[in-house]
């Protein structure tokens, strides 16, 4: 059961994730990135998607583009969709951090903890029925765990994401498939599963997962107001 004053209907939910995208927006938490970064990527494709891919982080283009995998690693992944019968436009696609490290280093456990209540709040709103996690940096995160991909990948698991039950399938990251034909055999194997889990009823959502809706944080200052947020979420045409 949600909580009484949750978000109800596809649409009010969609609103919701535009303030949260405002929010973002003009973040400052990590004050390196935040100095650094041309966009911050909140995640773009269908705000009401039962699938979910969780990436690591913005690379260049995604930075240039605000939209998370558009580049090699975006093909590989449109490519994998497709041979399943889904476009992106059917699938919510973000990342575990918003913005981009400085030439691609890997994310730092502050940025990490920094991040991790906007992605909450994504997948509260979203309400995807599976999460997939592209590579180690995801599944450690949304698993608060240690265990690497190449133990976890391929073995669905329910669990308690933020506010949500949901079905987490951890992946290999297509980056590291692009150039390993071992891999990709296996990041192919594993994707071609996704149909039958999508098929599956959506986890049961227990109550204690739902205590009373938090305050909706204010609009932090200075930044998009929620009606701008709007506009320029549709203009970009992100979700
Ligand atoms: N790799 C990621 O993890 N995320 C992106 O958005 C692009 C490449």
């Amino acid at each position: 059961m949600p909580p009484a004053d949750a978000p109800d209907t596809a649409q009010e939910r969609r609103d919701a994730l535009k303030r949260v995208y405002a929010r973002t927006q003009s973040c400052t938490r990590c004050p390196e990135l935040a100095s650094t970064r041309k966009s911050v990527v909140f995640g773009s494709g269908n705000a009401d998607a039962d699938l979910m891919f969780v990436g690591e982080a913005p690379g260049a283009n995604e930075d240039e583009q605000g939209v998370p995998f558009v580049g090699q690693a975006g093909k590989l992944l449109d490519k994998l969709l497709g041979e399943i019968d889904l476009v992106r436009a059917d699938v919510f696609v973000l990342n575990v951090l918003k913005c981009r490290p400085p030439n691609n280093r890997d994310p730092l456990p502050l940025e990490i903890e920094n991040c991790k209540d906007y992605l909450y709040e994504q997948v509260s709103l979203i309400e995807p029925k599976v999460i997939c996690t592209l590579g180690n940096f995801a599944t450690k995160l949304l698993r608060d765990d240690t265990t690497g991909i190449t133990k976890l990948h391929g073995q669905p698991e329910l669990l308690a994401l933020g506010r949500r039950m949901v079905r987490l399938y951890p992946i290999f990251h297509p980056a590291a498939a692009l150039y390993t034909p071992r891999m990709l055999q296996t990041l192919r194997d594993d994707f071609v599963r996704l149909p039958d889990l999508l098929a599956m009823p959506a986890p049961e959502q227990p109550e204690w997962l739902n205590p009373p809706e938090p305050e909706e944080q204010p609009d932090a200052e200075p930044g998009l107001d929620a009606q701008d947020a709007a506009s320029e979420a549709d203009q970009l045409g992100l979700f």
